[in-house]
């Protein structure tokens, strides 16, 4: 059954912000060092090249302040803080402790832990503070894939790298920009992607990107009957960026043409919890989204996750 919102409080962004490491990895580089090319890691993914460095922590610090200013509130009047990450700086306490303290911030901090799907299950939860009573939520995805990437194997290095995307949203009096909503999990299929403690990635590339293209479709759907909208309905797409072709295969099975998706992988990689924020604030920062614009973002990752919403942009 789709999961329609149903609070009579609702909530709508009000700033945000993005921050990438500086130091920036070509194909042509990692072809320095690994047996792969340019032409492989284009044609079979997008990517183009990737930002690494930083740690969760700083890079959350970072976006979060420019959300913060750019919404032009104090610090103090936000209600919490949910930090989506597969990657935290330490096993206890959770990131967003760092995160809290290095913003200023007086609020309940909590790490999601969804793999590449888990910022748009904090921007959910988040607005589930909201209909609870809290009316000013700071919600981040912020990954650090490059510390537990294997930059010996071909087979995951050229896919992962590191950024972060804030946003804040806001209590409104009415029923606000989220439509619908759906998450998704199979446990089962845990041994597709995984890191163990202290370890670096493993992935079955082929298979996990059979499922991507069917979980990443079902989800979509899911959000899509809940806000009551068609694919062709839908203004903006804004998938989780692991590969091109997955993008393309999904959008091509939603009936939604590739000219509304935002794709912003060739220049960042697979940043896990920092894909969707990053290429949404993208979007709406290069004018891409307009007010009234029904926006779906759409995520998948390992557990097997998935999570999708649809935003009606800027609806009180
Ligand atoms: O956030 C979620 C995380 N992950 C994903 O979404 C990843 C999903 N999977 C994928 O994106 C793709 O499966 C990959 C990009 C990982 C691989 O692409 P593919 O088209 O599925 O390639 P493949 O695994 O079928 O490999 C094709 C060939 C193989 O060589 P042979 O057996 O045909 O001789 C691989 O050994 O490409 C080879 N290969 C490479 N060659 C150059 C695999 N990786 C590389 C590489 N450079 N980096």
């Amino acid at each position: 059954m789709p999961i329609v919102p149903t609070s009579a409080i609702g909530a709508k962004f009000i700033g945000w912000g993005t921050s990438l490491p500086e130091k920036i990895i070509t194909n042509d580089d990692l072809s320095k060092t690994l047996d792969t090319s340019d032409e492989w890691i284009r044609e079979r993914t997008g990517i183009e090249r990737r930002h690494v460095g930083g740690t969760t922590a700083s890079l959350s610090i970072e976006s979060g302040r420019k959300a913060i200013q750019m919404a032009g509130i104090d610090p103090l009047t936000i209600d919490a803080l949910v930090l989506s990450t597969t990657t935290p700086d330490r096993t206890v306490p959770a990131t967003s402790a760092t995160v809290q303290h290095g913003l200023g911030l007086r609020c309940g901090a909590f790490d999601v832990n969804a793999a590449c799907s888990g910022f748009v299950y904090a921007l959910v939860v988040g607005h589930g503070l909201v209909a609870m009573g809290m009316r000013r939520i700071l919600v981040i995805g912020t990954d650090t894939l490059s510390r537990i990437t294997d930059w010996s194997d071909r087979n995951t290095a050229v896919l992962f790298a590191d950024g972060s995307g804030a946003a804040i949203i806001d209590a409104v009096s009415g029923p606000g920009h989220l439509l619908g909503w759906d998450f998704d999990a199979d446990g089962s299929l845990e041994d597709l992607l995984y890191a163990e403690i202290g370890g670096t990635l493993h992935m079955e590339g082929k298979e996990v990107f059979r499922r991507a293209v069917r979980i990443m479709v079902d989800s979509a759907e899911k959000s899509l009957k809940a806000s009551g909208l068609t694919s062709n309905e839908i203004d903006l797409v804004v998938p989780h960026q692991a590969n091109l072709r997955i993008i393309e295969a999904a959008c091509k099975r939603l009936d939604i043409p590739m000219s509304k998706t935002a794709i912003i992988l060739q220049d960042t990689g697979n940043t896990s919890s920092a894909t969707i924020p990053l290429a949404l604030f993208d979007a709406a920062d290069h004018g891409r989204i307009k007010s009234g614009d029904n926006v779906l973002l759409v995520g998948f990752g390992a557990g097997m996750t998935a999570a999708s919403a649809v935003i009606k942009w800027n609806q009180s």
